[in-house]
Formats: structure tokens, sequence, C-alpha cells
């Protein structure tokens, strides 16, 4: 097979496009593609300081070598979760890629920080799941080191798989308010954030991992060993099935939720009316949800101690 570009001899083939590519000719497919979402989307200008959470997989790395790339003005952030031999590894990632590329990178480790609470002592003292005290803590420190930082935006890795799984887990259960949200772009409700985007929302997982070996990122393979929710995992396998047979169907499903459906279901939210009385972020009623989040556990665990 040639490439569609260069008629050269094609190494990557993407039966969802219909074509194949060269080397040089997917990195260059790749890296206009997302200029394109960001164009498309109006995500950011070359003027705004973009902060890019990277996590020291595959998405978030090639999100940031593409917005380098691109010419964009970027600063990494990343959070350490304490979960073991998997943060470190992930941390070790980030590290190498930023200094190999002499980036600037802000380390938060949540063990460090003023509560000292990583994420499986959280879970372990709510039992809940890992991941739903994750996604409290990651919003919250992301959003304070933006804040913190001056950013204009903040930008992830979450690729097109995690777009059409997380649509259709909200399509299955017609989460209305959670259809709503979901968007590459979420304008900023509160002084205190910040435009939040997902450059990678038309970029298939497959394509991220084959470019970032193709650009030789060292990236971490393993996933996080709590796993994403079993459910997201489910939904993943059967947009998996339904692109075998029909290649497109993931970003179809996704471009035309955004084009057709999202805009009846959009509905400008309320921002949170008050400051967090303990650390100043916005807020719905006393404390935000972190900080809630956070006083749970410590009673918890105060009550644990005295018990033992
Ligand atoms: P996930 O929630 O693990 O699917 O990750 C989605 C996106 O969130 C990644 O592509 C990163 O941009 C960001 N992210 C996840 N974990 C971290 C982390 N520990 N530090 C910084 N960014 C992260
Ligand atoms: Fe959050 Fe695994 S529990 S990344
Ligand atoms: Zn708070």
């Amino acid at each position: 097979m040639k490439c569609k570009r260069c008629a050269t001899k094609a190494t990557v083939q993407l039966r969802s496009h219909n074509t194949a590519f060269c080397k040089d000719c997917f990195i260059f497919f790749f890296q206009r593609n997302v200029e394109r979402s960001i164009e498309r989307e109006r995500m950011f200008t070359r003027d705004e300081r973009i902060l890019v959470a990277v996590s020291g997989g595959k998405d978030s790395l090639a999100l940031w070598d593409t917005l380098v790339a691109l010419g964009h003005q970027t600063e990494g952030l990343y959070l350490g979760l304490g979960i073991g031999e998997y943060s470190s590894a992930s941390q070790r990632a980030v590290e190498v890629y930023a200094s190999a590329h002499d980036l600037k990178l802000t380390v938060v480790r949540l063990e460090e920080e003023e509560d000292g609470l990583g994420i499986p002592e959280a879970a372990f003292f709510t039992r809940r799941q890992p991941c739903a005290a994750c996604g409290t803590f990651k919003r919250h420190h992301f959003d304070r080191a933006a804040h913190a930082g001056g950013f204009a935006v903040l930008a992830t890795g979450h690729n097109l798989d995690d777009e059409a799984a997380r649509l259709l887990g909200n399509v299955l259960h017609w989460q209305l308010p959670y259809l709503a949200k979901q968007h590459p772009v979420l304008q900023p409700t509160h002084e205190k954030f910040v435009r939040k985007v997902r450059p990678l929302y038309r970029t298939s997982e497959y394509e991220s991992a084959t470019y970032a070996f193709l650009r030789g990122i060292r990236y971490v393979v393993e996933e996080c060993p709590n796993s994403h929710g079993a459910t997201q995992l489910v939904y993943k396998e059967m947009l998996n099935r339904l692109e075998e047979k029909m290649p497109g169907a993931k970003l179809g499903f996704v471009t035309d939720f955004l084009r057709h459906a999202h805009p009846l279901f959009a509905a400008t939210p309320d921002g949170p009316p008050l400051d967090c009385e303990r650390c100043g972020m916005p807020a719905f009623g006393e404390l935000c949800g972190y900080c809630r989040l956070v006083a749970e556990i410590i009673r918890r665990r105060t009550r644990a101690v005295a018990h033992s």
C-alpha cells in the first residue's frame, strides 16, 4: 500500500479514514488534524498560555508534543496520585520528556500537599471506587494550578475513544446535564476557572499511540491499576466491535452529536456563586466538592485511628 500523500511505501494504515501514510506523512496528518480541531472549535490562539495536563501516557504526551510542534506556548502539569510504582513510572516518563525538550513542567504530588492524601488512602477511607475520588482530586488540582499560574487554558489528552465511550454512557442513561457538558471546549463559569479543552477529541487512541511511537516518545504503557471504571471499558469494547464492521463509526458518533444534538441539550450552566471557605476555589456551598471530600476522609481517618 502506498502513502496517500507522497506515494512512497505506507507504514500506517488508518481504516477509519480509509487511507494510509508513511511515517513522516502520518506525523504531518496527525498534527494537522489536531490543529484543525483547535481552529474549528476555537480552543485557543498562539497568544494564549496553555497548561497541558500530562499523565505520562501516550495521549497527553502526544498532545504536548503536537502543541509544541504547532508553535503554541505550553507548560506541563503532572499530578502524582500516590499509586505506587505506576505513579513513579508516570512521573519519570513526563520528566524525561520535559527535560529532553527543554519544557517547563510543574509536578504536584498529592502526598506532599497540605492534605497529604494520595488516591489509595482517599479510596480506603471513603470506601468508594478509587476513580471517584481521583476525578475530584484531578479537577481540583488542575483548576488550582491553572488559576495560580495565570494560564488562559487547560488542555487534557482525552481522545476520540474516551469521548465516544463517555457519549455512549451518557446516552444509554440519558444523562441530560452530562450531555450538555460533553464538549471539547468548556468555557469557564467562574473567574477562578480557565477554559478547558480536549484537542484530541477527533483523534483515536490508535492514532495517538502510533504518533507517540513514531516520534520516539517513551510513554507509560500500563493503565492505572485501578483501571477506569469497568463500565467505561465495556463501552470501549463495544465501540471497537462496531468500528471493526463500520470504520469511522466512532468519529461520526461524536462529531454528529456535537453538530446536531449537543446544541439541543446545551444550556449555559450557572457557575458556583461562592468561594470555598477552606481553599478559596469556587464552591456551591461553604466548601467546594474537593474540600468536602477531604473533610470526609479526614473525619473517617481520625475515627479509625481513635478505634485502633
Ligand atoms: P484519564 O482521566 O486518566 O483518562 O486522563 C485523561 C487526561 O487527563 C489525560 O490525557 C491527561 O491529560 C490528564 N491526566 C490524567 N491523569 C493525570 C495526571 N496524573 N497528571 C496530569 N494529567 C493527568
Ligand atoms: Fe485515577 Fe487511576 S484511580 S487514574
Ligand atoms: Zn475548597
